[in-house]
């Protein structure tokens, strides 16, 4: 048995038993006091009688009181018995007077004390000396010569049964009381507490989601039930609330670029965004310790040194991780009285990494302006202090002047143009470009170059190549900056030079491949690089190192894409590829979609 239905049986039980015992109790002592009360008058009666009986009689010695004593006992069925004043028996009806001497003081019997108080005194006692319960009444008398007190004694059987059977009957009524509680209270207990079992029941799926009200057809229970519902209903828009924040925070954690992460004082992972578990390459990471999750030595002992001093400010600092540079910001905050930090990891690879072109840049730039403005300078001195040979020779020198000077113009045009093409604004005009006309022209440009150094050109180009929708200038700037640079650092004396032009159903492919000993895998990802030079070549050819880069934006904003394939052929070799896509006329004017 469940407690609660164990505490409504045993209250129910209790309650019925009690409340058929009690007036059942009280029945019965009220019944057998009246029969007391009734036996007592009764007794009385004969007892005055006796007395005016006694009084009446010529009483003189101890004989005839005995006489008169032994009548009225057989008369009344009663034993009568006289005690003088001191407490000792004169006479007794039941006993002979020879045997009166045997008997005990009776001075303190209850019905002697009550009768000196009061005028009649009256007990209901067990008598030793005749074996069974009797009603005593006692009053001081004077009869004849003797003073004392006269007493009556009837045997209490009688009224004795009357009260046992009426004890019977209350038992045996006491017994159906108890059976009929036990019976009563089992089945109202099963009941109340199934009904109450069916409502908690109710209230279990409500909370494990199986259910969303509560039915009751207990009418006591309606206010509960609506209460409940009420609750209920409160509860699931809370809970609908508080799960579309979460999603919300979610997403937005989410969105963010920079991986953050949420730990506890102990380091232990609360919360984490995806860009933090794609740094970390970890898919499941709350819960888990920041230093089983970051396996980076420096990181973690710069994070614990950070906890460790109990930190109440921002505190950020640099870490390296996997090759990425990172600015770390620890953020300290407080929630429930527990300290927690948040990490944000900021990638400042690409910043450092510009940081670093910018200063390769000035250094590079001002390296390649400073060798033609220092052979400037010295020969406009020479010029200016030797009159001799500004007469003589200053043509010649003026002309080495003049180169320079274009040298360093070029230079300043190729960085304009670059920052040109990287601002996005300038839109390139599209115009019908023939392949093979513009091939001409730049063999024309190079041809002086390429008969000095006695290299075979190959010139694969359908004859029938159609006109390519682009811009004859951007195309002619980039298949230049290939040429030169193949020239420059690719072919060697009677090396091959192949220019080629292929059409596929989407685009066309052109591409310049030289037979030189084309560019080490390391340094391929970085061709493209603004101020980018081969590092591991031997001897280096004047350039800025923004060739390639003013190519890359070029080819972008014509919607195409350039990329390097090396070695090409018996471990040698570059072969530079660029697309163009196929536009219908109608795109004529429309930017690149890049
Ligand atoms: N065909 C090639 N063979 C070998 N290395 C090459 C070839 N083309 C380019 N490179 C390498 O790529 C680097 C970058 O070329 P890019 O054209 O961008 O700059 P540059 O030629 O050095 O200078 P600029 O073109 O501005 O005068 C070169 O410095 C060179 O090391
Ligand atoms: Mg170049």
């Amino acid at each position: 048995m469940n407690s609660l239905k164990r505490i409504i049986f045993l209250v129910l039980f209790l309650v019925s038993l009690l409340s058929s015992l009690i007036p059942l109790a009280y029945f019965s002592y009220k019944v057998e006091s009246k029969l007391k009360e009734e036996s007592i008058a009764d007794i009385k009666k004969e007892y005055l009688i006796s007395i005016e009986f006694l009084r009446s009689s010529n009483i003189l010695d101890i004989s005839s009181l005995d006489s008169v004593l032994k009548k009225l006992s057989k008369l009344f069925s009663s034993r009568f018995t006289f005690i003088d004043e001191k407490g000792v028996v004169i006479s007794d009806s039941y006993l002979d007077l020879s045997k009166i001497k045997y008997l005990d003081n009776h001075y303190n019997r209850p019905e002697l004390i009550e009768a000196r108080k009061s005028k009649y005194g009256v007990s209901i006692r067990y008598s030793d000396t005749i074996d069974t319960y009797f009603i005593y009444i006692a009053s001081r008398q004077s009869i004849g010569p003797f003073k004392g007190y006269l007493r009556m004694a009837r045997p209490y059987s009688q009224l004795q049964r009357v009260v046992q059977s009426i004890e019977q009957v209350a038992w045996f009524l006491i017994c159906i009381s108890f059976l009929l509680s036990l019976v009563i209270s089992i089945l109202f207990s099963r009941k109340i507490s199934k009904r109450i079992y069916s409502l908690s029941l109710a209230a279990k799926d409500f909370s494990e989601g199986k259910r969303s009200k509560f039915v009751s057809d207990i009418s006591e229970f309606s206010y509960l039930v609506q209460a409940l519902n009420n609750m209920a209903n409160n509860l699931s828009e809370k809970i609908e609330l508080i799960e579309s924040q979460k999603r919300e925070l979610e997403n937005v954690l989410n969105n963010i670029q920079e991986g953050v992460v949420v730990i506890d004082k102990h380091m232990n992972l609360v919360r984490s965004n995806k860009s933090f578990r794609e740094m970390v390459k970890r898919e499941e990471v709350e819960g888990k310790s920041f230093l089983e999750v970051v396996l980076n030595k420096s990181l973690q002992n710069k994070v614990e040194d950070i906890l460790s001093k109990d930190c109440i400010e921002v505190v950020s600092f640099r870490t390296e991780m996997e090759k990425e540079f990172f600015e770390v910001k620890i953020i300290p905050f407080e929630f429930r009285r527990d300290k927690f930090y948040i990490l944000v990891f900021y990638n400042i690879s690409e910043i450092l990494k510009l940081e670093k072109i910018k200063r390769d840049f000035f250094t590079n730039a001002s390296h390649e302006m400073r060798t033609p403005l220092t052979s400037i300078k010295g020969y406009i001195e020479t010029l200016l202090n030797n009159e001799d040979i500004l007469k003589n020779r200053g043509k010649e020198i003026l002309e080495v002047v003049k180169r320079n000077s274009e040298q360093m113009s070029n230079l300043l045009d190729d960085i304009l143009q670059l920052s040109k093409l990287e601002t996005e604004k300038e839109i390139i005009d599209m115009e019908p470009v023939d392949v093979h006309s513009l091939i001409d022209r730049l063999l024309q440009e190079f041809k002086v170059r390429i008969e000095a150094k006695k290299v075979k050109f190959k010139k694969e180009i359908a004859q029938n190549f159609p006109l390519v929708l682009a811009n004859n200038k951007a195309i002619y700037h980039v298949l230049q900056n290939l040429i030169d640079n193949a020239l420059k650092y690719g072919l060697e004396t009677k090396g091959e030079l192949k220019i080629v032009a292929e059409e596929t159903p989407l685009e066309f492919k052109i591409g310049v491949i030289d037979d030189g000993p084309g560019i080490p895998p390391d340094e391929q990802k970085r061709i493209f690089e603004r101020f980018y030079r081969g590092e591991k070549v031997e001897v280096k050819p004047k350039g800025s190192g923004l060739g390639l880069a003013i190519c890359k934006h070029i080819i972008n904003k014509l919607g195409g894409r350039i990329w390097l394939e090396s070695p090409v052929k018996n471990n040698r070799g570059c072969a530079f590829w660029f697309t163009l896509p196929k536009r219908r006329e109608e795109d004529k004017n429309g930017e690149s979609k890049n």
